[in-house]
């Protein structure tokens, strides 16, 4: 160990380099530059370490400058094989799949604490002293799982699983915080983690099962504290305490964990560590001209990528700056720079129910609460976030609203150690080179004449930055009609880079009284005339921020101001109040069929929970192995005119670069395979750019960030560039079209029969883009066979195709290439055919690297060049009768296709058109349209989730025309059995009006119908609605797979291969609960293995809802041609058991092994419809245009279901995913480039728990055996999601509540996916509306 920091850079030469040196008094050092030989005195810090040392799972790991200082933890528990249940995904700190535990000292307490953390944001070494918990440190199934594991399965809430670790640690995480927690405390902590799949409330249901109030029914119950460490210690054989865990090298330091100052000189760049001010002074002296960054939770690369600690030389870890930590409430509140948003989040709170405290706690508990995510929060310091709106001047910073609206004055230091204090609006016009943010003084207000609130409205309830965030604060006479006695302070974030206060607001209402109504309108006109917002296609719409900021204003003066405002207007004062969810789930299982028909949990969940469950990027290395990505274009409609990779391939660690003229002889440039009408689409551009994103080369690398890095310096030109096309609406205007994709279909007379209706309206309606969000992204691993084939595994939901695709592009026979599949992390159709595009590449750089490579596209790449689900726009003219029934309906429907027709399921518009109801003329014309934008893909419910919304918008104008409730159209409008659908498709079986009565009955409908009016009547500014929506849905059964079933002669077991995939809807764990009930075994007794082209060969894609069935009824063949070949020696024996009878036909040669390939029957080959219906209510807060899902009660026709727990867990997440289609996700582009801006977790907004329902009651009908379907049962993949548009007309009913009030209801278009601003729009908010309604 050096005793002096050991790189000082020579004054003469500017070299940097460790002079040996003797010390001359008072640290200060003298030697010769080993360069240039200058004599030069330099001040000596402190004694440093060169290492840092750290704990994973009670095992200690000591790491100096072999790793470079950019290396996160995540990337190194990877990439090390310590953790790779630790997944990664997003690397931005939004998804949470990469969440462990860390307990460190903090210095705030004085005592060592545990926080669940983001390993993607955490570097590396950061983590001296720290001791890490990752999923394998909890539990698993060979030695028993951790009791969060245990819930998490009993609940059923790993589906695919990729998100199940990270659900589970942040769980864990909290637990230890806080082990008895109420089941508020348990939801609100639920704000790191998405999941695509489940849909959040059986995760929510097993993690409030640890809550100190849960119900009885939930089982579980509180942990003891000691429950929460069960794992068993090896010395001692009891539960571990983590007494003998090894010894750190704080153990040996006396100091507190992470205290000693560090020094690692990495090849590239350096990493210090201080441990005091003065310290960090002389660093900051020493580097304040450098490329340097300060550290300390490394979350603001979340946000700003250029953050990114790999940009840096010079990166100084600030956490041990034991001075930092100040937390002081009295006289006056000051906090030290590092406390992070956790410290202040719990000393606002720990403060708040003491009255003598300061009065804006609770609401800045309430604000703070509300940033980021717990995970992020626990890392991220205030100073950081101010720093982010220091350096961008547009981020919208919530402690800047927060420390502004009170006028807090920071404290800064120099590298002279010099002080000074600034307030909040000098600050951001500070020269912060070379300086340090040391703490904040944040002013108390003793007089109780003081008002000071904050609000935030953000495109999703959790994990999102705002729109706009807003801070007031008053001094008012409340005796003087709320005079306002001193210049208030108006703060607002997400207007403009430059506007952070509204002055001349301010001005004007110095000395008015805020009381009075002219006054108030006033005020709002001088607000809305100085809120300019800026423009740009990523941000909420400039006159949306415009009208939110004059509606929070508003909403803070009914707060303040309640007494001078009527009873309804009130609650105009407060945002949405979301109480604890709970929810329901209700069905039939007829235990005398069980292991069928049983509720049980899939298979393979307790792998998953555990981390065990390997994805293709968690699988070992192979010592030769290398990774490739993608260079990928970035303007959507241009010539490649060249790509010169000699800069990337200068980088160390770089192996190759590929472009498509290196594909092989006679091997195809296409990740599609040319079957059903498919058309080649490049994998790697070959001259024309289609869209921003496409893949144009290769880059192979030692390691992923190499390999990026490396593509990002390839430098691309283009010739010819023109204005991409990725607006579907210009694209029309354009005529932008795909010939000949599907003719129209007419059935009956439209024409006429419209002409002839009573009544005829026309009109538009339009529904976007969907982003799969799989949390897996597509990936490939390949390599190369010892006999000229390749071996595959990758990410595709069709391992046929797959298969094809890499023997068409190496120009090798399909039976030399076997991909294989054991599960993936979601896929929703994206990894159909686009998983070519990943694998197809990786096959390509293994073929021609002659190694194994490995593939995984990065999360930002996933969402640029992957196509999305399908937008429509429809023009549509209905003819009905007075009553609402249909006579005649043309629908013209578009559907972006994107850059080829692929995937364009244009016939689910046929399909689908009518819903559930019955018209005798139809005329449907889609039309396919093509813009610069990659293929579009098919998305759960392809095609017939916006189809259907296309419907259900039909019925609702029709309804409002006619003044008439839509539910009454609706129901007007169902078929009835024998009916046949606009597809020809006769209704044999059709249980529809049944199951909507019986649903009214269940949910209180038409009693909910009434309370919602009445609450409509009681509140001017909230309003709800309340819709309900049939759904018939088409499942076809055509089509094929292998299915193979073997029994083991030595002791019975059973392994089934099939052609389907495993991708979280739990094909596995029915095909081996149809293989119990067929043989008569125990489940246990069952393994199903991966998927694989070779033993599975001409299975057709997992899609369309029906693989578990088509599958199932794989295995039912298997079985019985198995029972047929034991049956005659099972007649020769004496009642054996299953082994004894296994044994005796392996003794006497009986084939235990059987293969089917599904056909469908005669009966079941023309499908069968799946009938569901839903009741949804809503409310909206009229003034933001925020809307939550109040209760959603759901009934749905599932047969028989095979496994009534997987099927709810399907409608569940299913019903969720639409939720995010209609309510949060909107996909958006540059107009300029054509390059998806919505390629990252910070605009990509996906639902999380409080998106759901807060009452969610969910029923499979009973007594319904579903006639054609196998084993009577009925799907629950893709139908549910149909049921999310229910929510949009729910808020679109509150919205015309609204309208009404001005006069204004009639009816109106409401696109989805609705946003907050589309709400408020649709309400027709203005500011001349905001009275106090005397
Ligand atoms: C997923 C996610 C969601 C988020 N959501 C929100 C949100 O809703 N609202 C919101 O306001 N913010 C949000 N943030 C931003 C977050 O609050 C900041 O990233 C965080 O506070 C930065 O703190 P840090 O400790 O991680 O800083 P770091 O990332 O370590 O540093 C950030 C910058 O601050 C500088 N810095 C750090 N400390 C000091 C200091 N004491 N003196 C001088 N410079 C310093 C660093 O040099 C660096 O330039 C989000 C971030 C993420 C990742
Ligand atoms: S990978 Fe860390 S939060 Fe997404
Ligand atoms: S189970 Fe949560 S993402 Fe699949």
């Amino acid at each position: 160990m050096l005793p002096f920091l050991p790189s000082v850079k020579c004054p003469a030469c500017d070299v940097s380099h460790t002079p040996l040196a003797g010390q001359l008094k008072n640290g200060v050092y003298a030697g010769s530059c080993q360069n240039c030989g200058y004599f030069f005195k330099f001040r000596a810090v402190e004694d440093t370490a060169d290492t840092v040392t750290f704990s994973v799972n009670g095992a200690q790991y000591t790491v100096g400058n072999e790793f470079d200082p950019a290396t996160s933890l995540n990337e190194w528990l990877r990439s090390q094989q310590v953790s790779t249940g630790t997944k990664q995904m997003c690397l931005e700190g939004g998804c949470g799949v990469c969440l462990v535990s860390v307990q460190l000292y903090e210095p705030v307490s004085g005592t060592k604490q545990v926080y669940t953390v983001n390993s993607c944001l955490v570097q590396l070494y950061m983590c001296d002293g720290w001791e890490v918990t990752t999923i394998e440190g909890l539990g698993n199934p060979a030695d028993g799982l951790h009791p969060v594991q245990q819930r998490l399965v009993d609940y059923n809430g790993s589906q695919c699983g990729f998100c199940s670790p990270g659900q589970v640690m942040n769980m864990y995480g909290f637990l230890q915080r806080n082990p008895k927690p109420t089941k508020q405390q348990v939801e609100d902590n639920f704000d790191a983690t998405i999941c695509r799949c489940t849909g959040y409330r059986p995760i929510l249901d097993a993690m409030k099962s640890f809550a100190v109030d849960t119900i009885p029914s939930q089982h579980g119950g509180p942990l003891d504290i000691e429950d929460l460490n069960p794992k068993v210690c090896k010395t001692t054989n009891k539960p571990c305490r983590r007494r003998c865990r090894p010894k750190t090298k704080d153990d040996a330091n006396t100091g507190p964990s992470g205290s000693v100052p560090l020094h690692i000189v990495g090849e590239r760049a350096q990493w210090l560590k201080p441990t005091t001010l003065q310290a960090l002074c002389a660093l900051l002296k020493q580097y304040g001209g450098a490329n340097y960054r300060l550290v300390f939770g490394n979350t603001g690369y979340g946000v700003y990528k250029e953050l990114g600690p790999w940009m840096y030389d010079i990166l100084i870890d600030i956490r041990g700056v034991q001075d930092f930590y100040r937390m002081e409430t009295s006289p006056s509140v000051v906090v030290g720079a590092n406390l992070s948003l956790t410290n202040l989040r719990e000393m606002f709170e720990r403060h708040a129910s003491d009255p003598s405290t300061v009065t804006y706690f609770p609401d800045f508990a309430r604000h703070v609460k509300q940033v980021a995510s717990n995970s992020v929060r626990n890392l991220a310091c205030w100073a950081g976030n101010l720093m982010l709106k220091h350096t961008h001047p547009d981020f919208v910073s919530d402690v800047f609203t927060l420390f502004e609206t009170v006028g807090a004055q920071l404290n800064i230091v120099d590298g002279e150690g010099k002080e000074s204090s600034v307030n909040l609006t000098d600050f951001l016009t500070t020269d912060l080179k070379g300086k340090v943010v040391v703490s904040a003084i944040l002013p108390t207000f003793s007089t109780d004449d003081v008002y000071i609130r904050t609000f935030r409205v953000a495109q999703r309830l959790q994990l999102s930055h705002g729109y706009v965030v807003a801070g007031f604060n008053f001094q008012l006479d409340k005796n003087d009609n709320f005079r306002v006695k001193v210049k208030p302070s108006i703060v607002f974030q997400g207007i403009n880079a430059t506007t952070n206060h509204a002055t001349t607001t301010e001005d004007f209402l110095t000395g008015k009284q805020l009381g009075d109504p002219a006054i108030l309108q006033e005020a709002l006109t001088t607000l809305g005339q100085e809120m300019k917002p800026s423009s740009e296609p990523i941000l909420a719409s400039p006159e949306y921020r415009q009208n939110l900021a004059c509606s929070l204003f508003y909403k803070f003066v009914l707060n303040t101001c309640a007494d001078k405002c009527q009873k309804r207007y009130q609650s105009g004062g407060t945002g949405l109040y979301r109480p604890v969810s709970s929810a329901v789930q209700t069905f039939d299982s007829r235990k005398e069929e069980w292991p069928l028909n049983q509720p049980m949990t899939k298979l393979d969940a307790a792998y998953q929970v555990c981390g065990e469950a390997r994805y293709v990027d968690d699988l070992p290395l192979e010592q030769t192995e290398l990774y490739a990505t993608f260079v990928i274009s970035t303007k959507g409609n241009a010539k490649l005119a060249s790509m010169d990779p000699s800069a990337a391939l200068a980088m160390s660690g770089v192996y190759k670069f590929i472009q498509a003229s290196d594909i092989p002889t006679g091997g195809t440039n296409s990740f599609t395979a040319p079957t059903g009408g498919i058309k080649p689409e490049e994998f790697l551009c070959s001259g024309q750019v289609l869209y921003a994103g496409q893949p144009l080369a290769i880059i192979v690398a030692a390691d992923p960030q190499t390999a990026e890095t490396a593509a990002s310096m390839v430098k691309v030109t283009y010739a010819d560039g023109q204005r991409p096309l990725s607006d579907m609406k210009e694209a029309i205007k354009q005529k932008s079209f795909f010939p000949g994709v599907l003719a129209p279909r007419v059935v009956g007379d439209p024409d006429q029969a419209i002409a002839q209706s009573a009544r005829r309206i026309t009109g538009t309606i339009e529904c976007g883009l969907q982003a799969h969000f799989h949390l897996e992204t597509q990936n490939g691993r390949c390599a190369p066979d010892d006999d000229g084939g390749m071996h595959v595994q990758c990410t595709t939901q069709d391992i046929g195709v797959t298969a094809q695709v890499v023997a068409r592009i190496l120009n090798i026979p399909q039976s030399a290439v076997t991909v294989e599949v054991k599960r993936l992390g979601g896929a929703f159709g994206a990894k159909n055919l686009r998983n070519g595009m990943a694998t197809g590449a990786c096959a390509l750089a293994a073929h021609i690297m002659r190694r194994p490579i490995r593939l995984c596209m990065n999360f930002h790449t996933n969402l640029k060049s992957v196509g999305k689900r399908h937008p429509y726009y429809a023009q549509y003219e209905i003819g009905f009768t007075e009553e609402g029934k249909l006579n005649g309906v043309s629908v013209t429907a578009y559907a972006n296709c994107g850059s080829s027709p692929n995937e364009n399921l244009m016939g689910a518009v046929f399909d689908n058109i009518d819903n559930a109801y019955h018209c005798e003329n139809w005329r449907v014309t889609p039309i396919a349209v093509k813009t610069n934008t990659a293929c579009n893909a098919s998305c759960r419910g392809p095609g017939s989730l916006p189809t259907h919304f296309i419907t259900e918008s039909m019925m609702d104008h029709v309804a409002k025309t006619l003044g008439k409730d839509p539910s009454d159209v609706r129901k007007v409008n169902l078929y009835t059995k024998g009916q046949v659908t606009p597809g020809g498709k006769r209704l044999d079986y059709c249980n529809i009006a049944a199951l909507v009565s019986q649903l009214e009955a269940s949910s209180g409908f038409q009693v909910r119908k009434q309370q919602v009016a009445l609450f409509n009547q009681a509140n001017r500014w909230k309003k709800r609605g309340i819709s309900m929506i049939p759904v018939r849905y088409g499942i076809g059964l055509g089509s094929h797979y292998n299915v193979f079933v073997a029994i083991y002669g030595s002791d019975g077991t059973i392994a089934i291969d099939h052609g389907g995939i495993e991708m979280g809807q739990g094909v596995n764990t029915k095909v081996a609960q149809v293989c119990a009930y067929e043989l008569g075994v125990p489940m246990s007794l069952i393994r199903v293995k991966k998927s694989s082209s070779t033993t599975n060969a001409n299975s057709s894609g997992s899609n369309s809802s029906h693989t578990s069935e088509l599958t199932a009824m794989g295995v039912i063949e298997c079985c019985k041609t198995l029972k047929s070949r034991m049956d005659p020696i099972r007649l020769q024996m004496d009642k054996p058991s299953w082994t004894q009878l296994v044994s005796e036909c392996y003794k006497k040669g009986v084939d235990l092994s059987a293969t089917a390939y599904t056909v469908a029957t005669s009966s079941s080959g023309s499908g069968y419809n799946v009938y569901a219906a839903i009741v949804t209510e809503a409310e909206v807060d009229i003034l933001t245009g925020q809307s939550q899902i109040l209760r959603s009660d759901l009934l749905y026709d599932c047969g028989e279901s095979l496994n009534p727990e997987l099927d709810i867990g399907q409608i569940e997440g299913g019903f969720m995913m639409g939720l995010g289609y209609h309510l949060t996700e909107k996909v958006k582009f540059d107009p300029t480039t054509g390059e998806v801006l919505t390629d990252g977790t910070w605009e990509y907004t996906p639902p999380m728990p409080k998106n759901l329902p807060i009452n969610f009651r969910v029923t499979l009908l009973k007594n319904a055996p579903n006639p054609v379907g196998v084993l009577r049962s009925k799907t629950a993949g893709e139908p549910p999601l149909m049921l999310s548009s229910s929510a949009v007309f729910a808020i679109k009913q509150a919205v015309e509540a609204a309208r009404a009030e001005i006069g204004q209801d009639v009816f109106f278009t409401l696109n989805s996916p609705v946003f907050a601003e589309d709400i408020q729009a649709a309400c027709m908010v203005k500011p001349s509306q905001f009275t106090f309604g005397q």
